[in-house]
């Protein structure tokens, strides 16, 4: 049976007596909405830790002036009803103003890994997620927390921010979670219309192309990426970035050696979707 808490400080007391009771606490970092993509993580802190923490809170900070916040999806009761199922022990599920007083002005700032790609695209996007996760971390003090593969970068940026702060948390990252046809799972998925559901899996079609190619024995990026991008516009699609990065950095590689990662962002409609795949 979950427990619902939106205060910072009873999360904490809670927390803290669970660990000196000798319990190991797993903590899920959440913006809610909640899909099997979200649900991977919960199993993997159940699978691992004595207590699972699942965190919902749409964090303003992350969000750029034009972005989604105002429409982003809330819909705590049936959340709540999936972590119930699932066997979680606590969600924390705070109100704006628990998590940024007035007055706010403290920011954690990785520098450059969260520079390129989506922090180009989105200028204060990393500064938002790696204050409110440095917040969670202190009202959450847990020894695990489960990030996504999905958001390749953003699991960066946390591993540069523990290592650089000596937070005492172990990052877990686990792998993407996909729809039958492909596409990452993502709340942002509800944004879209029937035709643009259909559109939205060339996103993946284009990432097994460049591992298709990649295994037929091309090595050559530029090569691939256009191929992908060809795929892409044959449903009027346009990537707004496809970047090949060697495993675990921001690092371009030009010609594909060891394990990269193919990231890509593109605008379906109005939504816009991120994906990524490892080859190699
Ligand atoms: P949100 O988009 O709700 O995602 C929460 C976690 O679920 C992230 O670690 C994300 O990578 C993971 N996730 C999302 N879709 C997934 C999928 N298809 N397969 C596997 N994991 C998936 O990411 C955030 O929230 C926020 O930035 C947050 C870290 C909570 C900070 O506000």
């Amino acid at each position: 049976m979950n427990c619902l808490q939106k205060s910072a400080t009873k999360t904490y007391a809670a927390v803290r007596a669970a660990q000196l009771a000798g319990k190991s606490i797993g903590l899920v970092p959440t913006m809610g909405a909640l899909h099997e993509g979200h649900l991977s993580l919960v199993e993997a802190s159940l699978a691992e830790c004595d207590h699972t923490v699942v965190s919902i809170f749409v964090n303003p900070t992350q969000f750029g002036p034009s972005e989604d916040l105002a429409s982003y999806p809330h819909v705590l009761e049936q959340d709540l009803r999936l972590l119930e199922e699932r066997g979680c022990w606590l969600v924390f599920a705070p109100q704006a103003d628990e998590m940024y007083q007035p007055g706010h002005g403290t920011y954690v700032d990785v520098g450059s890994v969260a520079v390129p790609y989506e922090g180009a695209s989105r200028p204060t996007h990393f500064r938002g997620v790696a204050t409110v996760v440095l917040k969670l971390f202190q009202i959450i003090p847990a020894d695990r927390a489960y990030f996504g593969r999905k958001d390749y970068q953003q699991t960066l940026v946390i591993r540069k921010m523990v290592s650089d702060l000596n937070l005492p948390v172990e990052v877990r990252v686990c792998p993407i979670i996909r729809e039958a046809d492909g596409l990452a799972m993502s709340s942002r998925n509800a944004y879209l219309n029937a035709e643009e559901r259909q559109r939205a899996s060339l996103l993946w079609q284009s990432l097994k192309l460049a591992e298709q190619m990649h295994a037929k024995g091309q090595t050559e990026v530029a090569v691939i990426a256009r191929s992908m991008r060809e795929l892409l516009a044959t449903d009027e699609l346009e990537a707004e970035y496809i970047a090949f990065l060697a495993e675990d950095t921001v690092q371009e590689v030009t010609h594909l050696e060891g394990p990269t990662v193919v990231a890509l962002a593109a605008q379906v409609g109005k939504t816009r979707l991120i994906d990524n795949h490892t080859i190699g």
